[in-house]
């Protein structure tokens, strides 16, 4: 099948531009409570889910790496893994650290660099019990006395680092909807975030105070971006845009480039928001070299009236906002996944891209996702889900897009796919399938390369047959 835009190649894009794979521990480790990790929220909602096995088949993983000839892989480190109560002070997990250590020589050793997350949705559970997470502020200290092991412990392998990642999802889902941390007794994803932000903040300054000088890394976060399109060409439809972008992507970016949250916010919000000291201000502004960008689909947004009498209650009607995903039933793309998540739009990345350089000063940005799920399928047989055609065109569309940005002057410098592996997905399991290569769950976890590897390798090589 041919792809809609022109085949592409290494060479359309800057020589310094990474091309990497994603992945995430809570998603491929397994394990849980294999090598002395501790609890994770999500533990609760996961069970025994066996994910794939990466904690066993970490050089398998390496491998299908290789076989891309692809040079960047961005994992995370499971705080629990490490530190099972996450308190630096009770002691780490030897055996952790020698997962991680042996995971991050592997990838050297067969010329890949590593970009770790610090915090992929797997809160330690011992926090949650204890002061509710991400509602307390000691989440902040504990977080950066994390952080600095991590930097201590790989930074000398480790040059690209993320904070956190989708701190929107994480704040939102776990602290208003009880999807990433079970039963919440208040609702309070504005605190949680704030608490995100400083975390995040204080751990660029440790690692700006204490490592930049020897390490020479890089450190930013990954944001979940969604570009938003008025519904109707009205002045309040076309305002609403704003506000969907300012409550998803606006809450951790304006922050950390311009020290404020942003004034749709504020307007709203107003005292549930909270407020940033100016000491706190000075610390959270400037807080990044890169912003991380999780790109997968895009929404139309129509106006809800607000009236002077409203009381806003709740991070959803806070926005004043519906975001749909049809316009006089047309969806704005291919529905991939049989979920909400993905509507395809490619051409949505490109708005965000372009929307950034405007809006924030043109800062250095990866794209840390974007993906394509396939058909909600989870008995799909190994031959069809090897011919994953589709998925070539997605990244035919979204890198042409990024070629289109670049063109622009928008700084991009990497893009990473998600995912390397089929892997467990957050609310459908292994139902869905994002891998670049094929985990067969019957028969070992073993790995198959889907056809957009070959696609793949030969796009990084210059090989522009499909
Ligand atoms: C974003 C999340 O970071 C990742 O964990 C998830 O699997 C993908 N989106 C796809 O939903």
């Amino acid at each position: 099948m041919a792809p809609k835009t022109p085949f592409l190649s290494r060479s359309d894009f800057p020589a310094d531009f990474k091309f990497g794979a994603s992945s995430s521990a809570l998603q491929t480790e397994s394990s849980p409570h294999e090598g002395g990790r501790g609890s994770s929220t999500w533990d609760y909602f996961l069970g025994d889910l066996p994910a794939v096995q990466s904690y066993y088949k970490y050089k398998d993983d390496v491998q299908c790496l290789k076989n891309m000839n692809i040079e960047n892989y961005r994992l995370s480190i499971a705080w629990p893994r490490l530190i099972p109560t996450a308190k630096l002070s009770d002691g780490v997990n030897q055996k952790g650290i020698d997962f991680y250590n042996n995971l991050i020589n592997e990838l050297v050793a067969n010329g890949i660099e590593p970009c770790v997350t610090l915090f992929h949705f797997d809160l330690p559970s011992a926090l949650q019990e204890e002061y509710n997470g991400l509602l307390s502020p000691n989440f902040v200290d504990d977080f950066t006395k994390y952080a600095d092991l991590c930097f201590q412990t790989f930074g000398d392998r480790v040059k690209h680092w993320i904070t956190i990642n989708e701190p929107q999802v994480f704040a939102a889902h776990g602290y208003k909807m009880d999807l990433t941390v079970p039963d919440q007794p208040t609702k309070h994803p504005y605190i949680a975030a704030h608490h995100i932000i400083l975390a995040h903040a204080r751990t660029v300054k440790v690692y700006r105070e204490n490592y930049r000088a020897t390490q020479k890394g890089e450190i930013g976060i990954s944001t979940s971006a969604q570009w938003f399109i008025p519904l109707h060409a009205t002045p309040d439809d076309k305002q609403a845009t704003q506000r969907a972008w300012d409550f998803m992507t606006g809450w951790f970016l304006d922050p950390i480039v311009t020290g404020d949250y942003p004034f749709n916010m504020k307007a709203i919000v107003r005292d549930r928001l909270p407020t940033l000291t100016k000491e706190q201000e000075e610390m959270v502004k400037g807080s990044f070299d890169f912003i991380g960008i999780n790109y997968y689909t895009s929404r139309y947004t129509k106006a809800l009236k607000i009236s002077a009498n409203d009381v806003p209650t709740s991070y959803e009607t806070d926005q004043y906002v519906e975001t749909l995903t049809e316009k006089n039933g047309v969806p704005i793309g291919e529905q991939a996944g049989g979920f909400d998540l993905i509507y395809v739009y490619p051409a949505g990345l490109g708005e965000v891209l372009l929307h950034l350089k405007v809006a924030y000063n043109n800062p250095k940005i990866y794209i840390t996702e974007n993906g394509y799920p396939g058909k909600r399928n989870d008995s799909i047989a190994i031959e069809e889900a090897l011919q994953d055609y589709v998925r070539i065109e997605f990244l035919q569309d979204h890198l042409s897009n990024i070629k289109m940005a670049l063109s622009e002057g928008v700084n991009i410098k990497g893009y990473f796919i998600w995912s390397l592996l089929d892997c467990m997905e957050m609310g459908s399991a292994y139902t869905i399938r994002f891998g670049l290569n094929y985990v067969d769950y019957n028969d070992d976890y073993k790995r198959y390369p889907k056809k957009s590897v070959t696609w793949l390798k030969n796009f990084i090589t210059g090989n522009t047959c499909s």
